[in-house]
């Protein structure tokens, strides 16, 4: 039998893929963004208070950088540092950042900070503020979330982590997060196969497969999956793959939280001092860990 099949979650981003992630966050049954800007806003000034001054502040994975803007009111800053892969991206929305807070000195840069997080040296050399909101950490397995808060520990030169994280719960309501009934999530999963095509050549037909999501409660996390509803056999450059009707590729895992498991992550990660605020409902966590 051939080995379980599955492709890396960055493929997810194409220019597509990050228009239907952005779509995504607007559905009112993916909570996570809704929940996680109602808890930025509400405890804004406790949130300041524990960053402290002007921080020199390290936006991780910052896409259109709107959530971070949103902090500067509060949090003014002493200078901004977009990270993403794309640097193309960063540029449009950092130069319109420019002009509306002209006295923040800005600098993105294009990194796939996923294996290794190591700043340029022309980064203030002093302690930084890391932001790293939307629960993209659940998308690493934690040995390797561990692995990444242990570099930003140290990138960090003494300062904090302002940090969000998705939150255990109900099945029904994880289910329908991940598997809405205007399907832009199973879009958003089944474009993968289509970003794949464009990188290796390959004849994926996103017709021959369905969007799967599984609550998997032992490894506390949402499984994404495409499976196979017919048998197909998919070919790129003199090779091929043949699927049954039925197999699944594994597309991503989106790891949920404990704030007991979050702040032992945390812990062992050389962060010893964590604040943390949440929602009534306890469905999401914003961490300020130092
Ligand atoms: C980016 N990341 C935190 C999202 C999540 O919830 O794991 C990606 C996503 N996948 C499907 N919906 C959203």
């Amino acid at each position: 039998m051939a080995e379980a099949a599955s492709i890396s979650p960055k493929f997810l981003y194409d220019a597509l893929g990050a228009h239907l992630f952005t779509a995504l966050t607007f559905l009112p049954e993916y909570y996570p963004t809704a929940v996680e800007a109602s808890i930025l806003k509400q405890h804004t000034n406790e949130i300041a208070a524990a960053i402290g001054n002007k921080p020199v502040l390290i936006d991780l994975g910052a896409g259109d950088c709107k959530k971070a803007a949103r902090l500067f009111e509060s949090i003014k800053p002493s200078s901004y540092v977009a990270i993403d892969f794309s640097i193309d991206y960063l540029k449009e929305a950092l130069e319109k950042l420019q002009n509306q807070y002209a006295d923040i000195p800005m600098y993105g840069i294009g990194m796939d900070f996923s294996r290794t997080l190591k700043l340029p040296d022309s980064i203030t050399q002093a302690p930084r503020t890391f932001f790293y909101p939307g629960s993209s950490l659940g998308n690493f397995l934690p040995t390797d979330a561990e692995a990444l808060l242990k570099q930003i520990k140290r990138e960090a030169l003494g300062g904090g982590l302002l940090l969000g994280v998705d939150l255990m719960k109900e099945e029904h309501v994880l289910q329908a997060a991940y598997d809405d009934p205007l399907k832009v999530t199973a879009a958003f999963n089944l474009n993968i196969l289509r970003s794949v095509n464009a990188i290796i050549d390959s004849n994926f037909d996103v017709s021959d497969f369905c969007h799967k999501v599984v609550v998997n409660h032992t490894k506390e996390r949402v499984e994404l999956y495409l499976e196979a509803l017919r048998d197909t056999t998919v070919a790129w450059s003199g090779k091929q793959r043949a699927f049954k009707k039925g197999e699944m590729i594994h597309t991503e895992n989106s790891h949920k939280y404990s704030i007991v498991s979050i702040q032992y992550l945390l812990n062992r990660a050389g962060f010893q001092s964590l604040k943390v605020w949440t929602d009534p409902r306890q469905y999401f966590a914003v961490i300020y860990a130092l």
